[in-house]
Parts: C-alpha cells; sequence; structure tokens
C-alpha cells in the first residue's frame, strides 16, 4: 500500500496487462526449421513433460494470420481448439497473443487429465463438444506413441496407435471449417530394442490424408533431447504438419 502511495506521489502508473504484454517484442521465426530450446516461462507449466515451447504456437497463429507465407496465410482466425492441451500452453499462448495484437480470439483446450482451470475433460475418442464446431485452427499435439504414457498401459502396439490417429483426424476434421487448418505435432519413435525406427511422422501424415486432409507445409521442429534413457530419444525429428481439410471446389 505504501508503495502504491509513493507510486502515485511521484507519478508512476503501474502498466496494464497489454503494456506488460508488449514490453517483450515478439520476432517470427524465419527460418525454415523452427528450433526452439526452451520453452517461453509464459506458456504452458514449467516441468509438465511433454509440453510444447509456446513459441511455436505464437509462430502459428502469427503466419496463419500474416501475409507472408502464402501456403501457410489463412487470414482472421476467430477460434481456436486445442484438443490435448497438457499444460495448457495454446490457450496461454490465445491469451498473449490476443493482448498482443489487439485481437480477441476464442480458444477451446479439452484434456482427458485436465491440469489447469481452463482446461475441459473431453476424451477425443467421443469427438469434440458444439463449442468446438466451426474452428478455423487446430493445435493437436498427441502423445507419440509410448514416449510418455498418458495412460497407464500406453499402446499395446503401432496399430493400435495408428487406428487412434486415423479416428482423432476424423475428429478433428468434424468441427474444422472448410479451409481450417490442424498444426499437428509428431515425433518419430524408437522402442530402443529394434534397430528400426518408427516413422511415426510419415505415416501419421498419410491417415490424415485419408481422413480428407490437405498437406499446406510442414515445418521440423526438434525435439533437444539429451541423450539419455539408452539414447531413446537421439535422432527423433519432430514435425508440425499444416494439413487443410480440404473441400473439393463446385
Ligand atoms: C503431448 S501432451 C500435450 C502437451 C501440450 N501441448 C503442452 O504443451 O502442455 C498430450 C496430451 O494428450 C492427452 N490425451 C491423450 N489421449 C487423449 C484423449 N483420448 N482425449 C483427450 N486428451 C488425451 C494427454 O492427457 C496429454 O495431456
Amino acid at each position: 500500500m505504501e508503495l502504491e502511495n509513493l507510486l502515485k506521489e511521484l507519478g508512476i502508473k503501474e502498466a496494464s496487462q497489454e503494456e506488460e504484454v508488449k514490453r517483450v517484442s515478439f520476432t517470427p521465426e524465419t527460418c525454415d526449421v523452427w528450433d526452439f530450446s526452451y520453452c517461453d516461462h509464459r506458456f504452458g507449466t514449467k516441468g509438465y513433460l511433454g509440453r510444447i515451447p509456446g513459441q511455436y504456437v505464437q509462430n502459428i497463429l502469427y503466419y496463419m494470420e500474416h501475409d507472408i507465407e502464402p501456403t501457410l496465410f489463412y487470414g482472421r482466425i476467430t477460434k481456436v481448439v486445442d484438443p490435448m492441451a497438457g499444460s495448457g500452453t495454446t490457450q496461454d499462448v490465445v491469451k498473449w497473443y490476443n493482448l498482443y495484437f489487439s485481437r480477441d480470439i476464442k480458444c477451446f483446450s479439452y484434456d482427458l487429465n485436465p491440469t489447469r482451470e481452463f482446461i475441459k475433460y473431453n476424451d477425443l475418442d467421443q469427438g469434440l463438444p458444439e463449442e468446438a464446431k466451426d474452428c478455423d485452427l487446430i493445435v493437436f499435439d498427441p502423445p507419440y506413441y509410448n514416449m510418455k504414457k498418458y495412460n497407464p498401459g500406453g499402446y499395446s502396439d503401432y496399430l493400435t496407435f495408428y487406428k487412434k490417429i486415423f479416428q482423432w483426424a476424423g475428429e478433428i476434421y468434424k468441427v474444422l471449417r472448410p479451409g481450417g487448418c490442424v498444426a499437428f505435432f509428431i515425433s518419430d519413435y524408437y522402442s530402443g530394442v529394434s534397430k528400426y525406427k518408427e516413422p511415426l511422422s510419415m505415416n501419421c501424415s498419410q491417415l490424415f490424408f485419408k481422413a480428407g486432409f490437405k498437406h499446406r507445409i510442414r515445418i521440423p521442429a526438434p525435439v533437444r533431447n539429451p541423450f539419455t534413457q539408452n539414447n531413446k530419444f537421439m535422432h527423433l525429428l519432430r514435425e508440425i504438419w499444416f494439413l487443410e481439410k480440404y473441400e473439393k471446389e463446385a
């Protein structure tokens, strides 16, 4: 209180939330590889295993709304959905984006295991709620097979996982508006036993094509893991696939 009075006397007013946000300027990533070595602390929850750097979502929103990269340009976004929100990174970034660019984008976040007050319980196996319908963008960051087991047993084999991805692609297709985009994060997988790495990224993208999506662009988004756990995470590439809900012109 005393400090408040002193600031008032000196004519110093507290920065508004908007001014506070604009204090840290945003520079879009111009490289073909989006390589962030740390998670911006403003987005998602510290220590959450599987959290993506919010800088990805900042760039996704920026490039979709600004006519710079023609294949990524979408126009005005009004609604964003994250069906597997984890620690809530997407919604934190949308909140930041709205303040930074004076926008009013709505965001809905869901998860089987909600970790924040704004994340609602929803099992994507059962589809997405009505409020998610007609969205422009879905940020989709599912489990990368069994890299982290979000459900007790994980997935019993690759085929079971691929069936899930195909089913989830179908659910995502239902709620996107025509021309809408899913930014799909996926990494290849290594069991630590066989000498073959499972090309999850390539195979899952094919399943999205089969579900009716068209490829717009894909961006390497490497995971910077230290080489631990029997080098399980060594030389795995994560990618972001930008896939459009494609409807043939009449
Ligand atoms: C890789 S994490 C997402 C991390 C998030 N992008 C972040 O930055 O914090 C995957 C999430 O998918 C959720 N999940 C797995 N299966 C699901 C399902 N069937 N329906 C909804 N959420 C699911 C898990 O609970 C987990 O939180």
